[in-house]
């Protein structure tokens, strides 16, 4: 960690160093919301002991949006997610908040019965590891015709017919023949694109995407994004994409809300938070994209570990590993600053109190990083083939 900076200029002020911040969350306007979250905070009990997960998230997704959720590992981002779906671990708990969708507030589900007419049907989840959601002692064909009879209420006939044509969808070769097939006859991607079909049979309004890539190699990986891309386009829902790698994000989302620390620390439009960033957590994300670093100067990465939940977080969370970071960032938690309408970031430095700083050189160059890393990629896919699997 580097020295924390001295500086008094917000520290000595006694009044009004929020200025500029949001104490009630506000919409941006002209957008339609399709899901909205106010205040959330959750958290777990462990062996008697109650941690604070989830601290006070605000946020709207709007209807027809990819909004990326990215952060590290432990931010926070299943945990947050599964809370649409009713899907949270038995231990969990919902202290504070609530999620709104379709006129209600799912805080307020009791019992799975409450559920049944949400998860899977309105609001669908993939997750990293395909079989999670496969039974693998039925055949691929019987587990997506039974999401059609049941919540479809389609015949036998009627069902098998629209599961080829779904498994054709997703592109799988020779549907008819692979329908018969079981999950073990078929390759990672296949069965993550079996995943897809699965959620694509109750035509969800929200498809929450939890990693779905992270488990598959790298061609593969954009198969499936690409993919998922097409299928929204058509099926016109929402979709909430979840990846703790930012690279992937400017392929796939409209907007990116960053957690860190069981908090959304800043979010915005795609440009905004590519090449505008305002978070230092942020920057330090940007800095490690292996897209972005150069031969001769090593790539950055973040030191220090996330905040431990056990305990009360004093200040900003990121302090601790904030290169950045003020004699206040260790005391007194920062409000969310606005930048644009879209465009908000949790962090002191917003403050017109802060003092201004340097940003990291890859942070000032990223427009011109991001262009010749967009090139590189477009000559190398001019070399890569088909799916072959
Ligand atoms: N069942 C549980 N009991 C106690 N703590 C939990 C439980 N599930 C999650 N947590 C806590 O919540 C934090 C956030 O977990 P979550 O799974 O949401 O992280 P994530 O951002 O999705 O990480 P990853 O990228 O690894 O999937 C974890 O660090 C863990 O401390
Ligand atoms: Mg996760």
């Amino acid at each position: 960690m580097s020295e924390v900076k001295k500086t008094k200029h917000i520290d000595n002020k006694p009044i009004d160093i929020e200025k500029g911040s949001m104490k009630e969350f506000v919409p941006e306007p002209g957008k339609e919301v399709i899901l909205s979250v106010r205040d959330l905070n959750i958290g777990f009990v462990t062996r008697g002991k109650k941690t604070h997960v989830l601290r006070d998230i605000n946020l709207d997704v709007y209807k027809g949006e990819t909004l990326a959720i990215v952060g590290e590992s432990g931010s926070g981002k299943s945990v947050f997610t599964k809370t649409f779906t009713g899907m949270l671990d038995s231990n969990g708990f919902i202290s504070s908040g609530s999620i709104m969708f379709g006129g209600m507030d799912l805080v307020s589900f009791k019992s799975d019965k409450d559920w049944l007419k949400i998860r899977g049907k309105r609001i669908a989840t993939i997750f990293q590891d395909p079989m999670t959601s496969l039974n693998p002692l039925l055949s691929i064909g019987y587990q997506i015709s039974e999401v059609l009879r049941l919540h479809r209420g389609m015949s036998k006939e009627e069902a098998k017919k629209e599961a080829i044509n779904l498994l054709e969808k997703v592109k799988i070769p020779n549907a008819a023949e692979r329908y018969k097939d079981y999950p073990f006859q078929y390759s990672g991607g296949m069965r993550q694109r079996v995943v897809i079909a699965i959620a694509l049979a109750c035509r969800p309004e929200i498809l929450i995407c939890d990693e779905p890539t992270t488990a598959l190699d790298v061609t593969v990986q954009s198969q499936i994004i690409n993919l998922i891309k097409e299928l929204q386009k058509e099926y016109q829902w929402t979709t909430i994409f979840i990846t703790h790698d930012l690279g992937v994000v400017a392929n796939i989302a409209d907007r990116i809300a960053v957690m860190y620390g069981g908090q959304i620390v800043e979010y915005g439009t795609v440009q905004e938070v590519f090449y505008e960033p305002a978070h230092p957590y942020t920057w330090a994300l940007l800095c490690s994209l292996p897209q972005l670093g150069s031969k001769d100067e090593p790539l950055s990465f973040i030191k220090g570990n996330p905040p431990s939940f056990g305990k009360e977080i004093i200040g900003d969370a990121f302090a601790p590993r904030n290169e950045f970071a003020m004699n206040i960032d260790f005391v007194r938690e920062p409000p969310i600053f606005k930048i644009s309408e879209s465009h908000w970031a949790k962090t002191w430095l917003l403050s017109p109190y802060a003092p201004k700083i340097k940003k990291p050189k890859v942070i000032v160059e990223l427009h011109e990083r991001m262009k010749q890393a967009a090139q590189e990629l477009e000559r190398q896919e001019g070399f890569t083939h088909e799916e072959n699997e």
